[in-house]
């Protein structure tokens, strides 16, 4: 919350703010399903194969002209609203990507200048007019916190008996990013599933993957290299998260040498105290118990350096950083597993470079299809929020036997 900002006083949401995660976490959920998405810890393994599922039946629905008008007419009663009011182009088309797939009418606002905040109205009382026109809310802002106090203000609404709709947190502030962790992790799923069908890239890598026979199926097990801006990414923070649940993990986080760049101390005991065992370093040449680390890599993420949450004082020191280890040049690309996947929420920094483009055409890059997996894997979330699962199994076996 920006205190000086009297458009987003939180103030009354406060004490539900200051809760343990464990305890706001009942407040998203409605018995079996996701009320609202608003942080990376709901996205527990059961949810995350439903959502994976789901997002296979919608991706084998959309291929052939009948199945996708099926899908289109799944949820053609419902209206969208996409409230980006931070600069996007991934997370906002392939949001309305995903209603379009699904038959759901998308209106948006994207700068708040056009809106009535200009009129002085505060941003609560903009997401409660929404509800009163559209069935979901998806929100990206620059405020931390806004997404969960818009949660919180639904389930007032709710417990009032007035109208209440699913909030997704497309992204808020530099804390959290739980979609785009739910695509990445489809990614991962995908990358480490021996028997999914996929495209011929895919299969190549997965004839590859089976020739390392200690390499196990699934998410576990895995060596996970995060590279760039960990501190202010909040990509790093909401995939660590979603990843730790899961078990014998390794995690290795290279950031430059600076205070705000570096692992936040909260994240890594949270971390460590889910079992994963946590390395850090300043250099994608370091080595560990001998080795390099990138050779014992199974699944690299890079991220930019986010300068937009840089201070004056941020702004001068980074200046004088190399940022040359934190560069995936071909020579550093090929003392990668032949199988690891190359991952990146982008977009990538075309000035830094720190994903060089020499490198899109090697088969373990990931990127670009991270970016068309989201898609599927936010219409499977949409699907599951406005409790339309039941209706999508039903129309994938009119078309489908298994
Ligand atoms: C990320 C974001 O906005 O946090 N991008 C995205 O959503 N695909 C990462 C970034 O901006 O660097």
């Amino acid at each position: 919350m920006n205190p000086a900002d009297p458009l987003s006083d939180f103030s009354a949401f406060q004490p539900l703010l200051d809760r343990p995660i464990e305890d706001k976490l009942r407040d998203f959920q409605r018995e079996q399903r996701l009320k609202h998405l608003i942080c990376a810890a709901q996205l527990k393994p059961d949810l995350l194969t439903r959502l994976g599922r789901l997002a296979d039946m919608i991706r084998r629905m959309a291929r052939e002209r009948e199945s996708n008008l099926a899908l289109r007419q799944l949820l053609s009663h419902k209206r969208a609203m996409l409230y980006f009011t931070q600069p996007s182009t991934r997370t906002f088309l392939s949001f309305m990507a995903a209603c379009q797939i699904l038959g759901i009418t998308c209106n948006e606002v994207r700068d708040p200048k056009t809106s009535s905040e200009i009129k002085r109205e505060s941003h609560m009382d903009s997401i409660r007019m929404f509800s009163s026109y559209f069935d979901v809310i998806i929100m990206r802002s620059p405020i931390a916190n806004f997404a969960e106090c818009c949660a919180y203000m639904m389930n007032r609404q709710e417990s009032q008996e007035m109208r209440s709709v699913p909030t997704i947190n497309a992204g808020s502030g530099s804390d959290e990013h739980p979609t785009q962790a739910l695509l990445d992790f489809y990614t991962i799923q995908r990358s480490f599933s021996f028997d999914a069908e996929g495209t011929p890239a895919e299969s190549r890598l997965k004839t590859l993957r089976q020739s390392y026979p200690e390499l196990q199926s699934g998410p576990a097990g895995k060596t996970y290299l995060f590279c760039g801006d960990i501190g202010r990414g909040r990509t790093v923070r909401s995939l660590a998260t979603v990843l730790a649940q899961y078990s014998s993990q390794r995690m290795i986080f290279v950031s430059p040498d600076h205070a705000v760049l570096g692992l936040d101390p909260v994240l890594r005991s949270r971390l460590v105290s889910a079992g994963v065992s946590v390395h850090e370093f300043n250099s994608l040449d370091a080595k560990l118990n001998g080795h390099s680390i990138l050779s014992q890599t199974d699944c690299l993420y890079m991220t930019r350096i986010q300068r937009e949450h840089n201070s004056a004082a941020d702004s001068k020191e980074m200046a004088e950083l190399d940022l040359s280890p934190f560069q995936l040049t071909q020579q550093r690309v090929g003392q990668l597993k032949e199988f690891s996947p190359i991952m990146h929420p982008f977009p990538r920094d075309s000035v830094v470079q720190e994903l060089p483009t020499q490198i899109d055409s090697d088969p373990r890059v990931m990127y670009f299809r991270q970016a068309r997996n989201g898609m599927w894997a936010r219409a499977a979330l949409l699907v599951h929020l406005l409790d339309a699962s039941e209706g999508l199994f039903m129309a994938y076996r009119r078309f489908f036997r298994d």
